[in-house]
């Protein structure tokens, strides 16, 4: 159902915020958890849509996944590699393009049975060939609308050759599905992106027990070697970064504000906004640094800052914030000059077409902010008045146009703000918590 939320301008944000956990590794701990022999433990796990649907397809495929209830840590039962059933139903991967992805490659490599992987209007909208066509190189068998190109997909499940693979988006969806259909490929499978994207499907099957090794200058290129059983384990899952971002871009740009994030990923893979919020000069801080899991994590403590200074992204770093363009685009409206985004034409094929909705979004607060084709380019300065908005069912989006509509003038509406439950269903109350109003 529809919900219209309003939203005062003025106040500011004070206080500590648990962000939920990071929604890439909690998909990576029920898919490699339920293919590994044994149990995996899972504490910190997402309760929202997107891990959601993931946890009901593989209980469609036959995995043992109990009840998830919210904030409990709980086991799976692994199957092994090359197990998963027959389901008798379609999987429905909701809005998770991450869930449809990385089954592609399991499924592609599970020879003998057949699956359709279906999801909701934007998924059934966005390109599937970019893993159709690799994992066609490895000798898989999927077919959907368009060539193959739009879901639903059928996947006709087979034993897989391995190959050398390069791919021509940096994307850990596409990367992830093929290291996965290379667990029982008949030879070693390696991967080669143009630029790094995020690494935890890597650094979770080493964990398993896989044979993966990162080669190369920049270890752009992985290489999977099939045959190692994987082994269930204890995976702690830090909060995500993508979801600190909100509140890290809000308490930068809102005056006398003073936020600590607590327990957020800090992989080096997503830790892009970082870089950016230097070159703004935010007045940031991380604290107590370690590492869980495999994965760095820390605090971070954030304070408002005047005079943000622009900021130009573009090249190798957009993997690395590529989920944070949204509300980086707030964050430029509110920076004394002109920002510019490119080389961001990945963000046209998210669960929106963010680049074209969030210049149409803002420019109803009264932003100066021009769509090219590849990016944005936003001027910074012009002060924001209240205005309806809309997420366009884009999560992301509607929590940016949450922290945008904390500047305007007046009170501003927020319609479809229910789209955040795909990524972090408690955003309002901790907004209600975090928010001092005037
Ligand atoms: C994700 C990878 C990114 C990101 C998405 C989650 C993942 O997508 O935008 O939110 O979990 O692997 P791409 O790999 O398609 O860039």
């Amino acid at each position: 159902m529809n919900q219209n939320r309003t939203l005062k301008g003025g106040g500011n944000l004070q206080g500590i915020v648990k962000v939920p956990g990071d929604k890439s590794i909690s998909h990576r701990a029920l898919i490699i958890g339920s293919i590994a022999k044994g149990e995996t433990y899972i504490e910190g796990f997402l309760y929202s849509e997107d891990p959601l649907s993931t946890a009901d397809c593989l209980r469609k495929l036959g995995v043992n996944i109990p009840e998830i209830i919210k904030n409990k840590p709980f086991t799976i039962k692994g199957i092994g590699l090359d197990c998963f059933a027959e389901p008798s139903q379609i999987l429905n991967c909701g809005n998770s393009g991450t869930t449809m992805r990385l089954l592609m490659g399991l499924l592609a490599a599970t020879k003998g049975k057949n699956f359709i992987l279906t999801g909701d209007e934007s998924l059934s909208e966005r390109p599937m060939n970019r893993v159709c066509k690799p994992l066609r190189m490895m000798g898989g068998r999927l077919f959907g609308r368009e060539n193959g190109n739009k879901a639903p997909i059928t996947v006709v499940g087979d034993k897989l050759r391995g190959c050398v693979i390069g791919t021509p988006v940096a994307s850990a969806q596409v990367k992830s599905a093929i290291l996965l259909a290379g667990l029982t490929a008949s030879g070693p499978t390696s991967v080669i992106e143009p630029a790094s994207s995020r690494d935890h499907t890597e650094r979770m099957l080493k964990a398993f027990g896989a044979d993966l090794e990162i080669r190369g200058e920049l270890g752009r290129n992985i290489v999977i070697n099939p045959g190692k059983e994987l082994i269930g384990q204890k995976v702690l899952i830090p909060g995500d970064i993508s979801s600190a971002s909100f509140w890290m871009i809000a308490a930068s740009i809102i005056p006398n504000s003073s936020v600590t994030l607590v327990n957020v990923g800090l992989n080096p893979t997503r830790t892009g906004i970082l870089k950016v919020m230097d070159q703004m000069g935010c007045d940031y801080e991380i604290k107590e640094p370690k590492v869980i899991a495999g994965e760095p994590i820390g605090n971070i403590n954030v304070r408002s800052s005047n005079q943000l200074k622009p900021f130009i992204i573009e090249g190798d770093i957009l993997p690395k914030l590529i989920d944070e363009i949204p509300i980086l685009s707030v964050a430029a409206c509110f920076c004394e000059g002109t920002s510019q985004i490119k080389d961001a034409s990945e963000l046209r094929v998210k669960e929106t077409d963010r680049l074209k909705v969030m210049a149409r979004q803002l420019k109803k607060f009264g932003a100066n902010i021009d769509e090219k084709d590849d990016g944005l380019i936003i001027t910074g300065g012009s002060n924001f008045t209240a205005a309806e908005v809309d997420s366009e069912t884009d999560h992301r989006v509607a929590m940016s146009l949450a922290i945008a509509s904390l500047l305007a003038k007046g009170t501003s509406k927020i319609n479809r703000s229910e789209a955040s439950n795909v990524s972090y269903p408690s955003f309002w109350n901790d907004l209600e918590n975090l928010l001092n109003p005037t």
